[in-house]
């Protein structure tokens, strides 16, 4: 039978999914020595393991090229699409948090404020719950650099442990929403491979509890 195959988010969240399968027994020895090899087998169970950046661990999923996924709630945040949030994985866990200068209040006075952030869907959606008109420039990565060249007044990032922000002179401003790893799935492989998919869910289930 076809193997399951698994798209995996690269870089943080990797080592955390590779830990969770080890968990629960499979033979992760490709995962650990990959080298280039992007589509690696798990030989003791009928699975194989993609590794993709976060937003294309949602395309693979949405297109029906990966059956199941393990990505970022901040990912599923920002793009959406329409698969199966079944599982939070309970790892990878920080939280969006809107920051800016120490001691400056972002709220003070009437002018048009300017937000930085990789995440401009989920920063226009936060500022329009607060009815606030905002201007969302788009930064690629060490988004707590704009408010200090004075590109924005505050930022929308993710904040793990918040060193990044202390280290830099900005604080948090408040909360946007929390985050970790959460398990997706396709919608048609969770009706023609339900029994895998959800004894796959259940043994995920039982050793993250
Ligand atoms: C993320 C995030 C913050 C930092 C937060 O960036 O964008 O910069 O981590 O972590 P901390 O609260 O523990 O300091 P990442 O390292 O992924 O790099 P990037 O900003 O260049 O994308």
């Amino acid at each position: 039978m076809k193997k399951l195959r698994i798209a995996l988010t690269k870089g943080r969240l990797e080592d955390k999914t590779v830990a969770m399968f080890e968990q629960l027994g499979f033979d992760c020895e490709q995962l650990h020595n990959k080298g280039r090899k992007l589509i690696l087998d798990i030989p003791n169970a009928n699975m194989e393991v993609v590794l993709a950046k976060a937003a294309d661990v949602i395309t693979y999923i949405e297109n029906g090229v990966c059956d199941i996924g393990v990505v970022g709630k901040d990912t599923i945040m920002e793009y959406g699409g329409s698969f199966f949030e079944v599982l939070d994985l309970g790892f990878g866990r920080c939280k969006f948090a809107l920051a800016g200068k120490k001691g400056v209040d972002f709220y003070d006075g009437y002018n048009e404020r300017t937000i930085a952030t990789k995440y401009p869907n989920v920063t226009r959606r936060f500022f329009e719950a607060k009815g606030m008109d905002v201007r969302v420039v788009k930064i690629e990565g060490s988004v707590e650099l704009a408010p200090l060249l004075g590109l924005s007044d505050a930022i929308v990032d993710i904040v793990e442990t918040g060193s990044t922000l202390r280290e830099n002179g900005l604080e948090v401003l408040e909360d946007v929403a929390p985050i970790s790893a959460k398990l997706i799935v396709n919608t048609v492989s969770m009706k023609l491979r339900q029994q895998e998919i959800e004894d796959l869910i259940e043994q995920i289930t039982s050793v993250i509890a």
